[in-house]
């Protein structure tokens, strides 16, 4: 059998995944029920998350979830719809995170926009990541998550709640890693670069700063995610980070080599 034949046992695995209503957590929660995984397609938006179910391989594998994580009972309220709906999720995915405004730069962030970027991403992805693990461990059932951060986990973004939030997720991945290994749970961290999938609206010039010569697309997150989501796959593969952005992090200041000589 190759080694990429049945990545998912879609008779035990079931998976949560996070803003599946849109971009990066849409393509990559359409790619898991084509591999035959039940899969909750969660979001704050009932239109996203119906659209994303209706344009799936298998929308009978889609189950939908809609509602604010925000907040702790917007969290818990998710946590008790997976139990109820699919028993163990032993893949999740947190790609949810609201949206980023070029002018909520350090000097214009309020206080509300600041708490709800780090409300999203950081604590509802403590929040599912500890409640999910303490289901799997409770079974003895290991499980595979994966966080979405960013390039601006390690570098600014001129947007302060944004780039905060996204590096402690990172060490969150980390913490995770470290202590849910001994149950089996691996928690890794996929990284997109310049992604044009409704989040982030790219300016084209920075394809010039792209060896790979294009802006990303969210279907080139999801074969990596899946591949990261696989304990087929990537079973010895914990506390890691991988980067999906054409190049883009090895851009600094200065322009390509001309290589006029070649
Ligand atoms: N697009 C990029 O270039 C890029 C680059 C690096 C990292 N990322 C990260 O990838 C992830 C997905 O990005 P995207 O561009 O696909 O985003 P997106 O804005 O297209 O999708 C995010 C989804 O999250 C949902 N959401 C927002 N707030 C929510 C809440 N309170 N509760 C539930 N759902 C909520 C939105 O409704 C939306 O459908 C994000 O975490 C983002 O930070 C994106």
């Amino acid at each position: 059998m190759s080694v990429f034949d049945k990545p998912f046992n879609s008779d035990r695995d079931a998976a949560l995944v996070t803003g599946a209503g849109n971009g990066i957590g849409l393509a990559i929660a359409q790619a898991l029920v084509g591999e035959g995984v039940r899969t909750i397609f969660a979001d704050l938006s009932e239109e996203k998350v119906a659209a994303a179910i209706a344009s799936s391989a298998h929308p009978e594998l889609a189950v939908p979830w809609v509602g604010d994580l925000a907040s702790r009972e917007g969290c818990e309220a998710l946590l008790a719809h997976a139990r109820s709906t699919l028993g163990c999720v032993t893949h999740f995915v947190h790609s949810a995170a609201p949206a980023r405004r070029e002018a909520d730069h350090v000097l214009a962030v309020s206080d509300e926009t600041w708490e709800r970027m780090r409300a999203v991403n950081v604590d509802a992805g403590f929040r599912l990541a500890r409640g999910l693990a303490r289901s799997l461990i409770a079974v003895r059932e290991p499980g595979s998550f994966l966080i979405i951060t960013s390039l601006h986990a390690g570098t600014p973004r001129n947007l302060p709640h944004y780039s905060t939030s996204k590096a402690a997720l990172a060490m969150l991945v980390k913490e995770l890693a470290k202590t849910l290994g001994r149950f089996g749970i691996r928690v890794n961290a996929l990284v997109p670069g310049a992604i044009a999938a409704g989040g982030f609206v790219a300016d084209p010039s920075l394809e010039r700063h792209i060896p790979l010569g294009r802006l990303g697309r969210s279907t080139d997150l999801a074969p990596m995610a899946l591949a990261v989501l696989s304990n087929r796959i990537s079973g010895y593969v914990t506390g890691a980070a991988f980067v999906v952005d054409g190049g883009l992090s090895l851009t600094n200041w200065f322009d390509p080599s001309a290589l006029d000589d070649l």
